[in-house]
């Protein structure tokens, strides 16, 4: 089973045992409550490094005084056993003394595609918990690589930039989204749906293909939006948005000359608020 670290004693232990011989370590930053999408991270993570990494932390600085972070789901006992399946080599696991002591006072702020106006527009404060607790565990943890979803699109192009601009010699690996047998991009929040949500969650895919779908075809970007976020209204969701972007900047785009195109969406169903996107 992996050595599971909660001290930074232990953690520099256990890395420098991980690094005999020149191994190279790769990252996989979580917040437990793991999932199959999770767990394809890791599985990308052992092609590109000797030695895996996951940290799991429910990060209370990415959370808003309204959000989930009280409700979030902890399960780490069945999260160690998954990791345990998977070979990985090291669990970290602070708790939230350790990350943030009394007097802790910085933050990392980044630009860019911090500020696209996609989800920093409804979770002003998320990206600087997230870039802020990354930049820690680079830091703690001195990866080679980190591994990303696509399924948290901004968040992979928020820190595939600040690794870069801040040298902080970490490799940022996107990997692609992990999805339920009808669509629904697996998520940790997903266990929130009552089972009639549950049964149109897979709509926020569909109407993104749709979307895509009429893109190429030649129809207006537009009016192909239009037509995704009627599918999204009619099956009950409230869309906080749904948008054509270039998938490196995310700047909006308005023809597919300009592409690569990258659709994002995110919208609340009932009390539960979902993000997904997809390439055209
Ligand atoms: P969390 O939501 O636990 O996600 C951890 C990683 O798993 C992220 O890189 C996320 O994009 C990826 N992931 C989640 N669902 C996925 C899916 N269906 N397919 C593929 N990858 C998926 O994202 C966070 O935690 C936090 O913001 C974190 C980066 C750990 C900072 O606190």
């Amino acid at each position: 089973p992996p050595v599971v670290a909660r001290t930074f004693p232990a953690l520099r232990r256990a890395l420098a045992e991980l690094r005999r011989r020149d191994a190279s370590v790769a990252l996989v930053p979580t917040m437990g409550a793991l999932h199959d999408g999770h767990l394809s991270l890791v599985r990308l993570a052992k092609r590109r490094a000797d030695k895996v990494v996951v940290s799991v932390f429910v990060n209370p600085t990415q959370f808003a005084p309204h959000e989930d972070f009280g409700s979030y789901p902890r399960t780490f006992k069945t999260d160690a056993a998954k990791l345990a399946g998977e070979s990985v080599d090291l669990i970290w696991n602070p708790d939230i003394k350790a990350m943030y002591p009394d007097g802790f006072a910085s933050k990392i702020l980044t630009e860019g595609p911090a500020l696209a106006g996609l989800e920093d527009r409804f979770r002003p404060h998320f990206f600087g918990g997230v870039a802020t607790v990354v930049g820690k565990l680079f830091n703690q943890c001195r990866p080679d690589v980190a591994i990303f979803g696509s399924k948290d699109f901004q968040q992979l192009r928020v820190v595939t930039r600040m690794a870069a601009d801040l040298d902080m010699g970490v490799k940022v690996i996107g990997a692609p989204t992990v999805r339920e047998r009808d669509g629904l991009a697996m998520s940790s929040r997903n266990v929130y749906l009552s089972a009639e949500e549950r049964a149109v969650a897979p709509t926020l895919y569909r109407a993104l293909k749709e979307v895509a779908k009429r893109i190429k075809a030649g129809k207006s970007i537009e009016s192909s939006l239009a037509a995704g976020a009627e599918l999204i209204a009619e099956a009950g969701f409230v869309l906080d948005y749904l948008e054509a972007r270039h998938a490196d900047t995310l700047a909006p785009i308005k023809s597919i000359k300009n592409g690569p195109i990258r659709l994002l969406v995110a919208a609340k169903l009932g009390k539960t608020r979902l993000i997904d996107n997809i390439a055209v």
